[in-house]
């Protein structure tokens, strides 16, 4: 039995793997979901079987309570609350860690090897930081708690002095394993660091934190499975915690920011707060979606950059009507996306594919940057930070250095905003007033259904 076991662990890791490596690409995105879910599949139907489990009447009542939970709110989440839904499976998975490594422990009949002892520590501690570091994470972005970050005088110190506490009594225990008390501090002061590390983060940072927090609850998986001696929960947790700090790393590499600055920064503190410095307004001419059609028809190529606004006013059915319109009319149309337009990771080609959006019209940046200079018109839906030339020249913009769509290169900037508003970043965009740029304001999805039927009419 225990060769099978190991061979269908190894089948399972191999699916992760692959499956993983299909996420990478919109057009297997969702192969690589099911792959990577049929590797979990064989991993938890292989490890029920194999632990010859005595009572299966918990474990079938968890199932059918936990899928049918997790089904409705995958069918309810809207999209642009999927950061939270996400925090809340990292925090429930940090949770389960420890109280898995915690109930493994009260089995222990022998005095745990030293390693045994060390990862049981780090499960602990990971998992539980996890655990109220997320749940943090989601009232920030639901909007149970002020999504400001919430600082007080020595706060690092304490953060310190909380994790030296940790350290110490995971020493003692590992020292002398014999009673669970040490166990039970390390996950009261963990909790509470948890607690501490997200509350400074403002909520327009959350992303971010969320993908680290994923990471975390990898970490924890892989320590749980050093206790428990199970190699798939090693591999699995190891990769999540793999996974989850490069996706974090390509979050920061994509908005020119170190992780040390989104956990320690200031910038976009507060997103609900909607910008900082307004500074003086110049004029800018107001163009209606009859000017808008009046450039469309007649443009022989069109890229369209959607941004956070898109998923805000959720136009990207209505964008994909009139994109097939323009399209129909021997217009060539393609979509660009940056790799932090919205605010979750892969935001844009989850909108467009869930509007039917083929493919291999999504762009991403570098595949199109150099299209922009022969094109008639870039048309912006709703994004900003994405597409402002101050990351190029304005050295003490927060945006400087962050690569953006070369929009302005095209003949004509046609962008679709509510108003002269700044983005995530709270910086003015000049491309507001430049002179081949024309500004339609209005809700995204009235002026796109707007432009679509005067295309139809
Ligand atoms: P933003 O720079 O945030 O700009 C979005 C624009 O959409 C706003 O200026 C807003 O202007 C407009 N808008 C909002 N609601 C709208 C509606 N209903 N209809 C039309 N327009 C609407 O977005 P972006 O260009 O996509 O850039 C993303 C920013 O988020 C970057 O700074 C990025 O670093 C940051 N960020 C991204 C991520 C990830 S992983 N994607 C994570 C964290 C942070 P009005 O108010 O004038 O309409």
């Amino acid at each position: 039995m225990e060769n099978i076991t190991y061979i269908a662990y190894l089948i399972s890791a191999v699916c992760f793997i692959l499956g993983l490596k299909k996420l990478s690409s919109a057009k297997t995105a969702r192969q690589g979901n099911i792959l990577s879910g049929i590797g979990m599949l064989i991993a938890i139907a292989v490890t029920l079987l194999d632990k010859q489990i005595i009572d299966f009447t918990f474990i079938i009542a968890g199932i059918v309570v936990g899928s049918a939970i997790g089904a409705i709110a995958a069918k309810k989440v809207k999209m642009t609350d999927m950061p939270q839904m996400v925090a809340v499976f990292n925090g429930f998975g940090g949770g389960a860690s420890t109280l898995v490594a915690l109930a493994e422990f009260y089995r222990f009949t022998t005095t745990p090897e030293v390693n045994v002892s060390i990862t049981l520590v780090l499960s602990l501690l990971i998992g539980t930081v996890t655990f109220t570091g997320s749940f943090i994470a989601f009232a920030k972005l639901q909007g149970l708690m002020k999504s400001a970050p919430v600082v007080f005088k020595m706060q690092q110190f304490v953060n310190i002095l909380l994790f030296l506490a940790i350290v110490v009594l995971g020493v003692l225990f590992v020292i002398q394993p014999s009673s669970g008390l040490e166990l039970i501090l390390v996950i009261a002061i963990s909790a509470v660091l948890g607690l501490l590390l997200v509350i400074p983060i403002g909520g327009a940072d959350m992303p971010v934190v969320i993908a680290l927090l994923n990471s975390y609850s990898g970490l924890a998986a892989a320590m749980t499975g050093f206790v428990l001696n199970n190699y798939i929960l090693i591999i699995s947790g190891a990769l999540v915690g793999a996974s989850g700090i490069i996706l974090s790393n390509l979050m920061c590499i994509a908005m020119n920011r170190s992780l040390i600055n989104v956990l320690f920064g200031k910038v976009g503190f507060d997103a609900s707060a909607g910008g900082g410095e307004k500074g003086e307004r110049k004029q800018v001419t107001r163009y209606t979606p009859d000017d808008a059609v009046m450039m469309l028809e007649n443009a022989g190529s069109v890229i369209i950059v959607p941004g956070y606004g898109l998923a805000v006013a959720q136009a990207q059915h209505v964008l994909q009507e009139m994109a097939s319109l323009l399209e129909k009319n021997g217009t060539e149309v393609h979509y660009a996306i940056h790799p932090v337009a919205g605010r979750m990771p892969g935001h844009m080609n989850v909108l467009l594919a869930e509007a039917n959006v083929p493919y291999d019209k999504l762009m991403e940046m570098d595949a199109i940057n150099e299209d922009f200079q022969n094109t008639d018109v870039a048309l912006v839906i709703g994004a900003n930070d994405v597409i402002n030339p101050a990351a190029r020249t304005k050295k003490d913009s927060v945006l400087y250095g962050m690569p953006i769509l070369n929009v302005d290169q095209a003949r004509t900037v046609i962008i679709v905003k509510r108003s002269l508003n700044p983005g995530f970043a709270g910086e003015d965009n000049e491309l507001f007033y430049g002179d081949k740029t024309m500004m339609v304001f209005g809700d995204a999805k009235k002026i796109v259904t707007d432009i679509a039927n005067l295309l139809k009419g």
